[in-house]
């Protein structure tokens, strides 16, 4: 599939148009940002660390009966998808407290939830992507109730898949954020990314933080621990 011009640059992948208008091809780039990009960094080869393990649970969510923008990965940076409009919802799933979360409610770090969180959030950088409630995204027009309801079962589906995956390999996933496009139909894809850019994965017997954390607390060893997390997909799905 030819690679055309770029449509979007974003802070963790460039969408190039290609020669069929309903494809693009997403390339994931080696950039790190946190804290709405006020932290930057790179680091070479994470995009095609990404990329590999981005493509990977695709794979194994669109096995389990979710619908995803992915088509398939062309070469170590570049996925094949479907065009979607992406809905400017971020729609975060936690199952251990951290992060934001111990921020905003003070609930203790590492404290495992009574139930899964689904939240939502503004996908909107000139606003720092602030928490919305369902009355938030009506009012604004993000998305229709029906829709609503359908990102929160979908995001609750995707951890039901993910979650025993990950402890199949030794890994706590302790919460993730998704994002969903309407394709030209208006069905709902999963679309984006699931990776350790946008998940946090803790070792189970460690604890050891094997995420875009030791980006964000300088921790070091980014690249070395999106590695481990490869490796450990792969060796659950050959
Ligand atoms: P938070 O605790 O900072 O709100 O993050 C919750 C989850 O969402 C965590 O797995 C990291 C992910 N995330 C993103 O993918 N992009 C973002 O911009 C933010 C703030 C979080
Ligand atoms: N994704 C956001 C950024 O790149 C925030 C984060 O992941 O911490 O700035």
């Amino acid at each position: 599939m030819e690679k055309k011009e770029l449509i979007y640059e974003g802070k963790g992948k460039k969408l190039f148009a290609t020669g069929d208008s309903a494809l693009l091809i997403a390339e994931f780039k080696d950039d790190l940002t946190a804290f709405n990009a006020q932290k930057k960094s790179q680091e070479k080869g994470k995009g095609a660390l990404n990329a590999a393990i981005s493509a990977k649970l695709f794979e194994l969510l669109e096995r389990n009966g979710v619908a995803t923008h992915l088509i398939k990965r062309l070469d170590e940076t570049d996925h094949l998808i479907k065009k979607t409009r992406i809905i400017p919802i971020e729609v975060v799933v936690r199952n251990i407290a951290t992060g934001s979360l111990t921020k905003r409610l003070g609930i203790a770090e590492g404290t495992k939830l009574p139930f899964t969180l689904v939240e939502f959030y503004y996908k909107n950088d000139d606003l720092g992507d602030p928490l919305l409630n369902d009355e938030h995204a009506l009012l604004m027009n993000l998305a229709n109730e029906k829709e609503l309801t359908a990102l929160k079962r979908l995001a609750r589906k995707i951890n039901d898949i993910l979650l025993p995956f990950f402890e199949s390999v030794r890994l706590k996933l302790v919460d993730f954020k998704v994002e969903f496009g309407r394709d030209e139909k208006g069905a709902i894809l999963l679309a984006d990314e699931i990776s350790p850019d946008s998940c946090r994965f803790w070792d189970a017997l460690s604890g050891e933080k094997l995420d875009k954390d030791r980006f964000r607390q300088d921790l070091g060893g980014v690249k070395v621990a999106y590695e481990e997390v490869l490796k450990r997909v792969q060796e659950a799905l050959r």
